[in-house]
């Protein structure tokens, strides 16, 4: 089965769906590649690396798309269309909803249509997230961009003549864009600060290095496959007043929120742009979708009275090294689990395929069925439901002491076993005993002291520490008898042994992926 990688005909596009490694991948999946001439050009792969990497070069733009499955970023203007071969298999963004007419003139041509947009947002599909790897790579450039246009220096800075404080940056919405973007803001020295409908990302932002601002309102926008819901007014409100009231104090502010499907909320209005010190920075990633500054201007940067708002809509085009690098890789996986080049199939039984599949042989398969996401759980209620912003810093409301009594009467209980067991029971158990609460109020100590991102880490590393069963296996084993204590013994310090060496391999690897 050939795949045919068109080179991009969207003005200012510059990624490219296949780049010389994934083309290595998608042959060893049993792919023949067929590359158009140039079209990895402005993401700086040349022809002759695709040829090195085992793909076929063409010039021809029509032999390209005559391939048995065409892949390529954008979504195919009418004259890609006709050049599809009819019956050929198309795999690129879509944006089918908001595409009535270029489905139907794919479904004119028989094609059968993967969506990449519309692959779902479940944890198995993650490697084949296209929107995810773009958008991640969208909010890091937001901070460059905020950067580049912001006068001063992200991080603070002290020299002989005096010294500048480090920049405050606002991000709201922190999903895969937000939180790339607090992650490069952390990295430049910036002081970051971040807003989110869903309680649930809270600890993300914090594991990240920023404050997590937060409202004291009774309602969480989870919504169902992994995006948010669209808020009750009174909410967006509530989150307008916090908005206005940090304009005035920070220096950058990055938005991405957004609900799939719906217009971008407009969350920075003009006032809050009058607020800001003149200097300042917005960037706003959902500019494509109406913006969430009522400023923006899809694809400009507009100068507001000194303040500067960035409504660059092709962040991604503008990393097109890396974006294409990443895109290539979520098509070879997707390839990957479409059954590889000898068994391609398209399986409507799989989850993920049949989310984003849009036409078969011409036939509509839009909207897919809904995939069902569980949800987290929801938070505890809180006391009070008045809109007010809390700072994150600020200390929260002392709870209203409800349950005291159940609380002091389980305390006395506890008390009294102890003391009966310190009377009692032998000085031996009462030895161990001590030992035993003393390791549980360790144990809790230091789990709930660190950061909840490292949690499993550090189960791993306790899994190999709880290895000491290895030293009571040996000395059992060591015994010189050949009874079936012996034999236990030998079994217990193989099995430790797994559970010793593994725990420190898995600590190892996963610590690697939180060093820099
Ligand atoms: P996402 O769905 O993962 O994150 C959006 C976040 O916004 C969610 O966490 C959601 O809870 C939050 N949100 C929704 N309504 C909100 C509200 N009223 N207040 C505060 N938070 C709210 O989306 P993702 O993948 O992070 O993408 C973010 C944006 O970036 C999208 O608009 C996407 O189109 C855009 N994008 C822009 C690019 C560009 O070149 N400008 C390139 C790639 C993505």
């Amino acid at each position: 089965m050939k795949i045919g990688i068109p080179k991009e005909i969207e003005p200012g596009e510059r990624r490219v769906a296949a780049t010389p490694d994934s083309v290595k991948r998608l042959i060893e999946l049993g792919f023949g590649v067929l590359v158009e001439s140039g079209a990895g050009d402005s993401a700086g792969f040349a022809d002759a690396e695709y040829r090195e990497s085992g793909a076929e070069i063409a010039a021809d733009t029509a032999a390209v798309w005559n391939c048995d499955l065409v892949t390529k970023v954008c979504e195919p203007k009418t004259s890609e269309v006709a050049l599809l071969r009819e019956g050929g298999v198309l795999v690129s963004l879509l944006f089918p909803a908001q595409n009535e007419e270029l489905v139907e003139a794919l479904a004119a041509r028989r094609a059968s249509v993967i969506a990449l947009d519309a692959i779902p947002r479940v944890s198995r599909a993650q490697k084949l997230d296209v929107l995810s790897s773009m958008a991640n790579i969208a909010g890091y450039r937001a901070v460059i961009e905020a950067a580049n246009v912001y006068g001063g220096q992200f991080t603070a800075h002290i020299t002989a003549a005096g010294k500048t404080p480090p920049a405050e940056v606002m991000i709201i919405g922190a999903g895969v864009a937000g939180l790339a973007a607090i992650a490069a803001a952390r990295g430049l020295g910036a002081v970051v600060k971040a807003f989110d409908t869903r309680p649930a990302v809270k600890e993300q932002v914090e594991s990240l290095g920023a404050s997590f601002l937060e409202l004291d309102f009774e309602e969480s926008g989870e919504g169902g496959g992994g995006y948010a819901k669209v808020m009750s007014k009174e909410f967006i409100d509530a989150e307008m007043a916090l908005f206005r009231e940090q304009a005035k104090r920070v220096d950058v502010i990055i938005t991405t929120a957004l609900i799939p499907g719906k217009k971008a909320p407009t969350l920075i209005t003009a006032d809050m742009v009058e607020l800001m010190k003149s200097g300042s920075v917005i960037v706003d990633l959902a500019a494509s979708q109406g913006g969430n500054c009522e400023y923006t201007v899809p694809g400009e940067l507009v100068d507001h009275g000194g303040v500067k708002i960035v409504g660059y809509t092709d962040l991604t085009s503008r990393m097109p090294r890396h974006a294409s690098q990443m895109f290539s890789a979520n098509v070879a996986h997707l390839m990957e689990e479409m059954g590889g080049g000898e068994n391609f199939g398209i399986d409507e039984e799989n989850e993920v395929v049949r989310g984003a599949l849009v036409l078969r042989d011409g036939a509509s398969k839009w909207p897919p069925p809904k995939i069902e996401v569980a949800a987290p759980p929801p938070p505890p209620p809180k006391a009070a439901a008045k809109v007010e912003a809390v700072e994150p810093e600020s200390p929260q409301p002392a709870a209203p002491s409800r349950g005291l009594l159940p609380q002091a009467i389980g305390l006395l209980v506890v008390a009294g076993i102890l003391v009966s067991i310190g009377r009692f029971a032998p000085p031996e158990f009462v030895q161990h005993f001590t030992v035993f609460v003393l390791a549980v109020f360790i144990g809790y100590q230091v789990v709930w002291s660190v950061t909840p991102a490292l949690h499993t880490p550090l189960m791993s590393v306790t899994n190999a520490i709880s290895g000491i069963i290895l030293v009571g296996g040996l000395l059992v084993a060591a015994s010189g008898k050949t009874d079936l204590a012996a034999w236990l013994g030998t079994i217990a310090v193989f099995v430790a042994s797994i559970n010793v060496f593994g725990g420190f391999l898995v600590t190892h690897r996963m610590l690697k992926m939180f060093r820099k």
